[in-house]
């Protein structure tokens, strides 16, 4: 079985742990030869790096393992880099929830203002990092985790469009698959979705069991009568436990498909705006929460000089989707997943060049995606909104367009009212400047 040359980039992520305790547990899956993390900050990489050589030594001898935050040592002879990296960090996402909620405004890390900004501060060190790894790895396959995806792939999309090795993913999808498989207590590993949207942006439209039988029927009644929560809902705090029970009103309110819990910010934006904190969001309880924990995590097991008995409180769903990616496209599996790819007729009756989020079969030449036909102009009318406000956003990053972000902020559904986008665009502005292009 070929082993493989893996780098992560954004090593000192508050995911990362739990990804290399999935790499442990599938390595006779995906079995890896050299891992190298990559990280730009050396205080949130040591610690991580240091407690994973302790890890490794005893449950991944054969494993080459180093840790690094030089990009040439990162990127020389890699098959695959896997990529979860936030430009401005954690701070960063904290102004992007409380600026626009300081307005009334929907503040939240990749829906609304708050992931315009963020999106707007990802491009240019997204086009960096894929150009380094490109330096010394022309044909590695670049997996890519960070955030705002919708965003993010748009860019790419423009910047790389000959290269056919860079894929955008999201576990929502398959957070959102798991759980209905804790409603109907069933394996989800069987179901068979159909599934069209954009990042963050989309419907489950059917899913099938092994027979052949469309189980959304069953959950969306289930759902109705009993609510809805995550597969791991033991491990999660209490703001993703209310999101998840938002999807109940939402199939009371649209019942012909499945919605991605995003839609919510969407769909009630004022309702969503009334019931956050402003002065206590989503950035404060990760802090708080996950990331001071992993970091806790991390001296324990450097301190004691052993893994053994630690385990990271960690979403198995998020580390496990990267590793199947992987895997299929390694060993071309053709199994089926939810990826971020070119429309191109995929769904008919929307434009060729969207970056849309369907089921795809993943063979070892990349995702093919399959067809989903026509939606339904409710949906059709959603997806062309966010879609322009997604490419405008990217605009106004290459031409460097106030007009262009405006505009991409008035279409928003999550701000509407062109006066209130200019407001909250010059506040961003503000607050961006280190991050941001310079606004003509
Ligand atoms: P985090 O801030 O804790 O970790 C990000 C890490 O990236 C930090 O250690 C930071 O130093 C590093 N970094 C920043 N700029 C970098 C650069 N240019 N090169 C290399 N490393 C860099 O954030 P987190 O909460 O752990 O999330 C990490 C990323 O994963 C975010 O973009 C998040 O949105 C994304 N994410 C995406 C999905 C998805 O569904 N697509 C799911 C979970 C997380
Ligand atoms: C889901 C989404 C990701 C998002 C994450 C935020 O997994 O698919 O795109 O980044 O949630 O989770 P957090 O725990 O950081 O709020
Ligand atoms: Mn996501």
């Amino acid at each position: 079985m070929k082993r493989f040359n893996v780098t992560l980039v954004g090593g000192g992520s508050t995911w990362t742990p739990g990804l290399l305790q999935s790499l442990c547990k599938l390595k006779d899956r995906f079995p890896m030869k050299k891992l190298v993390l990559f990280d730009i900050d050396e205080k949130r990489q040591r610690p991580i790096g240091e407690a994973a050589k302790i890890l490794f030594k005893e449950q991944y001898e054969e494993l080459e393992f180093h840790y690094t935050t030089k990009s040439e040592e990162a990127y020389k002879d890699v098959d695959f880099v896997f990529m979860q990296m936030r430009t401005g960090g954690l701070k960063m996402r904290e102004k992007d929830e409380k600026v626009p909620l300081s307005m009334g405004l929907l503040g939240q890390e990749t829906c609304g203002p708050g992931g315009f900004a963020y999106g707007l501060r990802s491009i240019k060190d997204m086009i960096k990092t894929i150009n380094d790894i490109r330096k010394y790895s022309k044909k590695a396959w670049i997996l890519n985790y960070t955030n705002p995806a919708a965003i993010v792939a748009e860019a790419l999309r423009r910047e790389f469009p000959e290269d056919k090795r860079v894929l955008n993913i999201c576990d929502q999808p398959v957070n959102l698959l798991r759980s209905y498989g804790r409603l109907l207590e069933m394996d989800s590993k069987e179901f068979e979705p159909v599934y069209f949207g954009l990042n963050h942006f989309g419907w489950f439209t059917h899913l099938y069991d092994k027979e052949g039988t469309d189980l959304l029927p069953k959950i969306k009644k289930l759902v109705v009568e009993k609510g809805f929560q995550p597969a791991d809902a033991e491990q999660r705090d209490k703001s993703w436990l209310y999101t998840y029970g938002v999807v109940k009103n939402m199939v009371e309110d649209f019942p012909d498909y499945l919605p991605n819990t995003y839609l919510q910010y969407y769909l009630y934006p004022k309702e969503k705006v009334q019931h956050l904190d402003p002065k206590y969001t989503r950035a404060n309880e990760v802090m708080d929460g996950r990331e001071t924990r992993i970091f806790e995590e991390c001296e324990k097991i450097i301190e004691k000089g052993t893994a053994e008995g630690s385990s990271f409180v960690h979403n198995d769903a998020h580390s496990e989707f990267m590793i199947e990616v992987a895997e299929s496209i390694a060993y071309n599996k053709q199994k089926m997943y939810i990826v971020i790819v070119e429309n191109n007729g995929t769904i008919s009756n929307i434009q060729d060049d969207a970056m849309v989020e369907v089921a795809a079969v993943m063979t070892s030449n990349g995702p093919r995606p399959l067809s989903v036909g026509k939606i339904p102009t409710f949906y059709k009318g959603l997806m062309e909104g966010q879609l322009a406000y997604e490419k405008l956003t990217v605009d106004a990053y290459y031409e460097k367009s106030y007009q262009k972000a405006l505009q991409a902020l008035t279409l928003n559904r999550t701000v509407v009212s062109a006066k209130e986008a200019r407001k909250v665009l010059d506040a961003l502005i503000e607050v961006n400047k280190d991050y941001w292009p310079e606004f003509k």
